[in-house]
């Protein structure tokens, strides 16, 4: 008869649902969501910024919300479907949000941009159609260190055009914006 091994030093394996696809992660529980996605599944589209929760580099979507992985213990994801910015498209097929960023090369070290995109992304999946003001507020806590706001807003807007009017969105990506959104 086998004796039962007690394995209990060895970390118990945290169940993931990312982008679709479940993965079994030996982290320990306590863990930021955001160094287990980025070092356990090599997913680098979350960036680690200030590691408190203020800047929005490593925003993902968890249950389709918008969600500072860098303060999120994985244990809390179990059970949950997460989604990376990897998660939206590929680079042959861009997910419409990502698209509109591309479109308006709103970048320029683009170290902010993962978390710009999953939070538009988190807000046009709840409200297709927002006004500017609720796209600036959506924003309103996400940093760009290289102040790129003019472009970041264009390509919010953009993502809601394209959104709102499909193929049928070409044209200016700003077409909507108040000069305020501009500056
Ligand atoms: S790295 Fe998570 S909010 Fe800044
Ligand atoms: S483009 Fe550099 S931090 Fe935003």
């Amino acid at each position: 008869m086998g004796s039962s091994v007690n394995s209990s030093s060895a970390p118990h394996p945290i169940r993931l649902t990312v982008n679709g696809d479940v993965h079994d992660v030996p982290a320990a529980p306590d863990t930021a969501l955001l160094h287990v996605l980025r070092n356990d599944l090599e997913l680098n589209g979350p960036k680690y910024g200030c590691g408190l929760g203020e800047c929005g580099a490593c925003t993902v979507l968890i249950d389709g919300v918008a969600a500072r992985s860098c303060v999120i213990p994985v244990r809390a994801a179990q059970g949950r479907a997460v989604t990376t910015l990897e998660g939206l498209g590929t680079r042959q097929r861009p997910g419409t949000t990502q698209q509109a960023f591309i479109e308006c090369q709103a970048a320029q070290c683009g170290y902010c941009l993962n978390g710009m995109i999953m939070t538009v992304e988190a807000l046009l999946r709840r409200n297709p159609n927002p006004s500017e003001q609720v796209l600036r507020s959506e924003l309103h806590h996400n940093l760009c260190r290289c102040g790129t706001h003019v472009e970041i807003m264009q390509a919010a807007w953009r993502a809601v055009q394209l959104r709102t009017n499909g193929a049928a969105a070409s044209g200016a990506a700003v077409s909507g914006l108040t000069d305020e959104s501009q500056q």
